[in-house]
């Protein structure tokens, strides 16, 4: 996205501005390498290399092998008088060493009024609390849309049977590849392409695609999920579904123009099975984005220690795959840890929700969160405050209109029409009943009738639903809490007013 900042440049303003200590995350060494190597040249830096299995490299491409030593490398730095970017590769393992912590403090001082830069270049972001304010972090982007085709350009030149090769055929072409490979790395994108280039003979968005896919799902906790659901197939929630029909247009160039926001993002919050996660993987099908599902459990409140990499590195992906849609299902399920984690896990989950929520506040790119519970009890408040969605819905059972609509909808999925089915009576006898009741209706009924070697029937359906006794009967309590909550706080998705619908509201009564 345009707005957002090229990190190399990020990097050379820091430096610029006499950042000290600048650190920067990001697996790819050598292209981060290759910017910076640019960035020296242009601002007539001298570039120093350090790993602690060579020492230092120096500009001339010689080693000094006694700077292995962490310690001694920034003794190395301080002392130097050159002009130079000092690019430390992993060093945050010893950044929690207390003398390299005091070293560092020492330096950022000492830095701030010479011509050098500590730059630490690692793909595990791990700053000690007490260099914090001394360190400025960059997370490095992955490849856009240009370097990717930069990339196809690149590997096509080595070819020696390049003009079979359709991708150069047409700029359009060439564009859909390369938009088909954002999310990965330079170095994954260059395997992704070379492996369709000998399976196919060609640049071939399917293989890209799914080798995407995959490289996605090792990452470990997004999933990129196809989904094929349809808005009409969801029944009801009339002012939510006008709502993303809104919304969906402000993701245009033309929107931007006109002077609109990138939308955020919604929650949807309510009762069980009436529609928030179809409707979630329904927004992608509209809008017609890729859907990227968080496992915000694995997220947030993993014990491990890489949980803090796990969410910036999902950001990270979602942003380069922009516009797309970040699903985050059930969301109270990261939380449980939340309000303990001080004690529990060294504030881990609560500083991964912060991550993550500084992030939902302040972004800019196309990424459209759309987060789902059944819960408020456990969201922490922190997340219901203005300015972190674009709005909050809240998705009650259905009124018997939207009833009516479901049971349509699910007939029709199991292509029977509505002949012969009086949907008016078993719209007002599922009172009460969720969206994913009234399908367990027409397939329980299914069932039997195809035990009876009969084609469904009326009689099949009320059958079912005098026997089935919904979740709104026996959660009444919980329900009429989330409603109350509700009320004071969120959207409702049906057109129906919280004042003039008795319906609903007092349906439990009834
Ligand atoms: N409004 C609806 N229109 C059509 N089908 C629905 C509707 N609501 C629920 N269903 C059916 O029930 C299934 C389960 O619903 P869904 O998973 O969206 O519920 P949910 O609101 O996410 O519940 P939970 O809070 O338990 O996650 C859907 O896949 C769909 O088949
Ligand atoms: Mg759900």
């Amino acid at each position: 996205m345009s707005e957002i900042q090229d990190s190399g440049d990020k990097i050379e303003i820091l430096i610029r501005a006499r950042y000290p200590l600048i650190y920067v995350v990001s697996f790819e060494e050598g292209r981060v390498g290759k910017r910076l190597e640019s960035i020296a040249e242009e601002r007539k830096k001298q570039l120093f290399n350090w790993t602690i299995t060579n020492g230092l490299e120096l500009p001339d491409g010689s080693w000094i092998t006694e700077l292995k030593d962490p310690i001694k490398v920034l003794e190395y730095i301080l002392q130097s008088d050159t002009n130079a970017l000092f690019v430390l590769h992993d060093y945050h393992h010893y950044l929690n060493d207390p003398v390299v912590v005091r070293k560092q403090r020492d330096l950022a001082h000492a830095l701030k009024i010479t011509r050098k830069n500590i730059i630490f270049l690692s793909p595990v972001l791990k700053v000690p609390t007490e260099l914090e304010k001394e360190i400025a972090v960059i997370d490095y982007r992955l490849p856009g849309k240009e370097e990717l085709t930069e990339i196809i350009k690149r590997i096509t030149q080595s070819l020696d049977d390049a003009g079979k090769l359709e991708v150069l055929k047409s700029a359009e072409k060439l564009e859909k590849i390369a938009e088909a490979a954002l999310g990965l790395t330079a170095e994954e994108a260059e395997n992704v392409f070379a492996k369709s280039l000998v399976e196919k003979g060609q640049f071939d968005i399917t293989i890209v695609l799914s080798e995407k896919e995959q490289i996605i799902r090792k990452s470990g906790v997004l999933e990129y999920y196809h989904a094929n659901e349809k808005m009409q197939e969801v029944g009801g929630l009339e002012e939510l579904k006008n709502w993303l029909v809104k919304r969906g247009k402000a993701f245009t160039p033309k929107a931007r123009e006109f002077g609109l926001p990138e939308p955020r993002g919604i929650l949807l919050l309510g009762i069980p099975g009436c529609g928030k996660s179809l409707t979630a993987k329904a927004i992608a099908g509209m809008w017609q984005l890729p859907l990227l599902k968080l496992d915000v459990g694995k997220v947030f409140s993993s014990y491990v220690g890489s949980s803090e990499e796990n969410v910036r590195r999902a950001i990270q992906t979602a942003e380069s795959i922009a516009p797309c849609i970040l699903w985050l299902d059930e969301m109270e399920k990261g939380f449980s840890g939340l309000g303990s984690s001080g004690m529990t896990d060294g504030g881990t989950t609560a500083r991964v929700f912060g991550t993550f929520l500084t992030w939902l506040q302040e972004k800019k790119s196309a990424v459209f969160v759309v987060a789902t519970s059944n819960n408020v009890s456990q969201l922490p408040p922190e997340l219901l405050r203005k300015g972190r969605f674009d709005e909050i819905f809240y998705v009650d059972l259905p009124t018997k209109e939207e009833r009516k609509e479901i049971l349509k909808i699910h007939l029709e999925k199991r292509k029977r029409g509505q002949e012969g089915f009086d949907i008016e009576k078993i719209g007002r006898e599922t009172h009460g009943f969720s969206g994913s009741e009234i399908e367990e209706v027409i397939v329980s009924g299914l069932y039997d009738a195809f035990n009876r070697d009969e084609e469904l029937k009326q009689e099949h359906l009320e059958q079912v639903i005098k026997t089935m006794i919904p979740l709104s009967q026996t959660m009444e309590e919980q329900i009429r809490g989330i409603r109350d909550w509700a009320k004071l706080r969120a959207r409702r998705a049906s057109n129906v007013h919280w004042e003039e619908e008795g319906g609903a509201i007092r349906q439990l009564e009834m």
